[in-house]
């Protein structure tokens, strides 16, 4: 039996991704809309332990939308891990009169809620918020499409000087564990060869790719290389195996790290945002708990918690080889 939910909590959770804030501005808006109060967490479930809690209305999310990075902050909890810190959580959580509790974040901050749900019978929804775009469940996540123009901007920077000096460029972009960032910015810039951790080619098959782009006539090339893949042991060793086997190369690395998480959300991540929070609170006050708001075929979906935890979100192959064949 579900209890009426008439104060929402709000936070994000883990890595941040350009979208959050439109998200909490969607959040508390349709809570305002609803005549119910919303509060905001600082710094994720860490904020709920050490009861830093903010109340949101209307105004207090006013020109949000644009802003990158979450001004609620966020962390990665490890006292939230321990049954203390959770129940420590729980007690703050009451005592400001909550009663249910929407997560921006990845797949580790949805099991975080899971938990608290499981142990306290908090209702609970998630918001996919990571620039990975690997939560299984939902085509795209609040910041990838953001993240994907950050990358294809640096890449075509990066471009314009390879071309000038005739060089071969490998350029990091993030994705510990997926290449959905890789792929698409790839081929989005128009990369010679992309590097995913899905797929192992071998490091061989990299060197004659590049042989054959050298006879082709090219003579600059840009080889884009997610943070996870496994063709090396990273892209500095990339380098030194194609500078040591192929000498007629100069080659320079270049690691875009975090300038990838940052920056203004694009137009299609802050749509996303709204239509994503609005659902998040509908879904509460209609009674449900316990399921992450996705968008597939241009329809708003949800789909239990832990199936989007347990399950993975699978790359689509076939973008390899329209990269392979667009790099002609
Ligand atoms: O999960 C998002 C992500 O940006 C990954 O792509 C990256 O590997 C990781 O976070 C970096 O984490 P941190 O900010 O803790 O260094």
């Amino acid at each position: 039996m579900s209890t009426k939910v008439t104060k929402i909590a709000v936070m994000t959770s883990g890595g941040d991704a350009p979208g959050m804030n439109a998200a909490v501005r969607a959040v508390v808006r349709a809570c305002v809309f609803n005549n119910i109060e919303c509060m905001g967490v600082l710094r994720g479930y860490q904020g709920l332990i050490d009861n830093e809690l903010i109340p949101l209305d209307s105004r207090s999310v006013r020109n949000t939308i644009s802003r990158g990075g979450t001004f609620l902050q966020t962390a990665r909890s490890a006292a939230f891990r321990t049954p203390e810190g959770r129940e420590q959580a729980y007690k703050n959580f009451k005592a400001n009169g909550l009663d249910a509790l929407i997560v921006i974040g990845g797949d580790g901050s949805f099991t975080g809620g899971m938990i608290f749900n499981k142990e306290f019978k908090v209702p609970v929804i998630g918001i996919p918020g990571t620039i990975d775009n690997d939560i299984y469940g939902t085509q795209f996540t609040l910041g990838y499409d953001t993240a994907l123009n950050t990358v294809v901007e640096a890449i075509d920077k990066i471009r314009d000087t390879a071309s000038s000096h005739n060089r071969l460029f490998f350029v990091e972009v993030m994705g510990r564990d997926a290449g959905f960032i890789a792929l698409n910015a790839g081929i989005g810039a128009g990369a010679e060869e992309i590097l995913i951790p899905e797929e192992n080619l071998g490091i061989e098959r990299l060197v004659e790719s590049l042989e054959n782009s050298k006879k082709s006539g090219k003579t600059s090339s840009i080889v884009v290389v997610a943070e996870g893949d496994k063709t090396g042991k990273g892209v500095f060793e990339l380098k030194d195996y194609v500078e040591k086997n192929m000498p007629e190369y100069d080659v320079r690395v270049s690691v875009l790290g975090h300038m990838q998480r940052g920056g203004s959300p694009s137009c299609f991540d802050r749509v996303l945002a709204g239509r994503l929070g609005v659902k998040a609170v509908d879904l509460l006050l209609g009674g449900q708990s316990n399921l992450m708001v996705g968008i597939n075929n241009n329809e708003i979906t949800a789909i239990n918690l832990e199936k989007a935890v347990k399950l993975h979100h699978d790359i689509n192959m076939d973008l390899l080889r329209v990269a392979d064949i667009l790099s002609i």
